[in-house]
């Protein structure tokens, strides 16, 4: 078949690893997808000394390159949200498949993202938003679109979680582990989104969406982040048997009314130490889904980083492309039902 062009914008901790993948595993890929990937450009803000790939490849011009007759899938991980919301409407509109990792973006773009792939026939696909190589949208939206889901909770931020261990378990100093974690390429450009619960909440608005088929933004979500926990709240939790954990709740609810609501906080919990999530440390993420048929799922795995979510971004490309190649469509978007948030407290 037709070679698929691929478009990269960004070249960044995850941008560098979906270029490496593409390019070190080019021949699994095709098998796979039936048709070569080809590379045709890599959207960088400055083009200057080695970044790795071919300088052929670069370019400073986005919008020329989205808007390229040979690219087929747009591979949005730039990060921002004027900028690539753009970009991604250009790709959208002009029937190209997008795969973004931008749990800002998505968080309150969604909708109107959605809508113009939809109208289109094009592929969104946004695995790698949430809880980095997890596999989470994709349960949520295919394997249990059949059942009802009543809860997803968890932890999402693999910053947050990789300082509250580190505190807990060594007593280490708040700004240390998170120069630390900015080291090992977990925390935002801006840590002030990982700390203060805003990448935390953008995640559960995109989580409360598809779990329950309606519109959360970010700020419709309760949000506290960890900047006031101290060494002191650690050991308070210990002699309780407890930890602290950033959590991302996302429930519906049934008011005294009758009348079904949804609620998405973030916080940071006390968590016994028997519960599962206790033992999720580091940068890693964990996500329990309770649905009505399913019962109780866990899902668990390194959620933030370039190669991990490069994982997911690979594995949305390759059903893009798939999808370019044999003619089918990924999951569409389900009509939504119009459900309140419930403000914390309320029920
Ligand atoms: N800063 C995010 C985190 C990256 O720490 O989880 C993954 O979304």
């Amino acid at each position: 078949a037709a070679p698929i062009g691929v478009a990269v914008l960004g070249l960044g901790n995850v941008g560098s690893e979906v270029v490496r993948i593409v390019r070190e595993h080019a021949r699994d890929l095709e098998s796979r997808i039936g048709a070569p990937l080809v590379l045709r450009g890599i959207a960088v803000r400055r083009i200057e000394g080695d970044r790795g790939v071919p300088a052929d490849l670069l370019t400073t011009d986005a919008d020329s390159l989205v808007a390229r007759d040979d690219v087929d899938v747009v591979v949005e991980v730039i990060g921002g949200i004027e900028v690539p919301r753009k970009l991604i409407l250009a790709a959208l509109n002009s029937g190209k498949s997008v795969v973004t990792a931008n749990k800002a973006l998505l968080a309150d773009y969604t909708g109107e993202l959605a809508e113009a792939a939809e109208k289109e026939g094009a592929d969104l696909y946004f695995e790698a938003a949430v809880a980095g190589a997890i596999p989470v949208i994709r349960p949520l939206t295919q394997s249990l679109a059949g059942d009802r889901v009543n809860k997803v909770a968890g932890i999402v931020n693999g910053t947050t979680n990789f300082i509250l261990s580190a505190m807990d378990e060594t007593g280490a100093d708040y700004a240390d582990t998170l120069a630390e974690a900015g080291r090992l390429g977990y925390a935002e450009a801006d840590p002030t989104a990982d700390v203060e619960g805003f990448d935390a909440a953008a995640k559960a608005a995109i989580l409360a969406s598809i779990a329950f088929h309606t519109r959360v933004t970010a700020a419709d979500v309760y949000r506290e982040g960890i900047s006031k926990i101290t060494s002191a709240d650690l050991e308070a939790a210990k002699s309780l048997d407890c930890t602290v954990k950033l959590l991302s709740i996302c429930e519906r609810l049934t008011d005294e009314a009758g009348e079904e609501r949804i609620s998405a906080r973030v916080y940071p919990a006390l968590v016994p130490l028997e519960h599962p999530l206790a033992s999720v440390n580091g940068a890693f993420n964990a996500v329990v889904v309770e649905a009505e048929a399913a019962g109780r799922l866990m899902f668990y795995g390194q959620g933030a980083g370039g190669a991990p979510t490069a994982s997911a971004v690979m594995g949305d490309l390759v059903m893009a492309a798939r999808n370019k190649v044999h003619g089918g469509r990924g999951p569409r978007e389900s009509k939504y039902a119009d459900l309140a948030i419930a403000p914390i407290g309320d029920i």
